[in-house]
């Protein structure tokens, strides 16, 4: 097999293997240091002009899960998770412009010139709050993506939730209101398996234009 079929199999087989894991083993843990490797992995997911539009608020601690259990629900997967994952969209990406633009200008890599022009169209598009509020939810959703696949790479069960009461989560955890709560993502240690559930056939969820 060569390099790039191995890494096609591993891949689809770390997609085929993601699925939303509702039951964890509750004594099981999982150290800082390896939800941080899992929360740079998800960070090189890709964003409009590369802003980086997330925020990983990580309730890592019983006591914290339990404060937000009732925010979710009591979707018991909420305490018996190693850690859940509130990933913010960032309504201010706007302002990441120079922290992500200047190292490279120093660096060589992007003449001053392209960086103001680029700046500039960063400054138009939010003048638009629609905006704003689209590109923090699309591009944070690309980084929650990565970080289930990657905790999936790296042996552990993520669940996706959204069924979430927003106003209470910003209330007891003090976000401010830069950011837009997207998703929680329990982390853990799978003690059962997922739910089946199926796909709908790629015929009816594509449309081809090939002329
Ligand atoms: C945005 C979003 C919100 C979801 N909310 C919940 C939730 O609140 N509780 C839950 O148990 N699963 C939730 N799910 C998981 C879906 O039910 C699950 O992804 C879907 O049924 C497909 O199953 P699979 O992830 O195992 O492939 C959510 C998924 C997404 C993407």
């Amino acid at each position: 097999m060569t390099a790039q079929e191995s890494f096609v199999k591993d891949f689809v087989a770390v997609v085929n293997e993601r699925q939303s894991i509702r039951k964890y083993d509750p004594n099981f843990s999982i150290s800082k240091e390896e939800l941080e490797e899992i929360l740079e992995i998800a960070g090189k997911a890709p964003s409009a002009w590369n802003l980086q539009h997330w925020h990983f608020l990580v309730i890592h601690g019983k006591e914290a899960q339990q404060r937000l259990l009732p925010i979710a629900y009591n979707q018991q997967q909420i305490v018996d998770a190693s850690a859940v994952v509130v990933v913010l969209g960032d309504l201010e990406a706007n302002r990441n412009t120079d922290a992500v633009y200047d190292p490279l200008v120093q660096a060589g890599h992007m003449t001053r010139e392209i960086k103001e022009t680029l700046a500039q169209q960063i400054v138009g598009a939010y003048e638009n709050k629609q905006y704003a509020r689209d590109a923090a939810l699309i591009n944070a959703s690309l980084a929650a993506m990565q970080l289930m696949l990657a905790a999936t790479a790296k042996g552990f069960g993520t669940c996706p939730i959204g069924g979430f009461n927003a106003e209470k989560l910003m209330e007891e955890f003090q976000i401010p209101k830069r950011y837009v709560p997207v998703m929680l993502i329990t982390v853990g240690k799978s003690i059962a398996p997922a739910h089946n559930s199926l796909r709908l056939p790629v015929e009816s969820t594509t449309t081809w234009v090939e002329k």
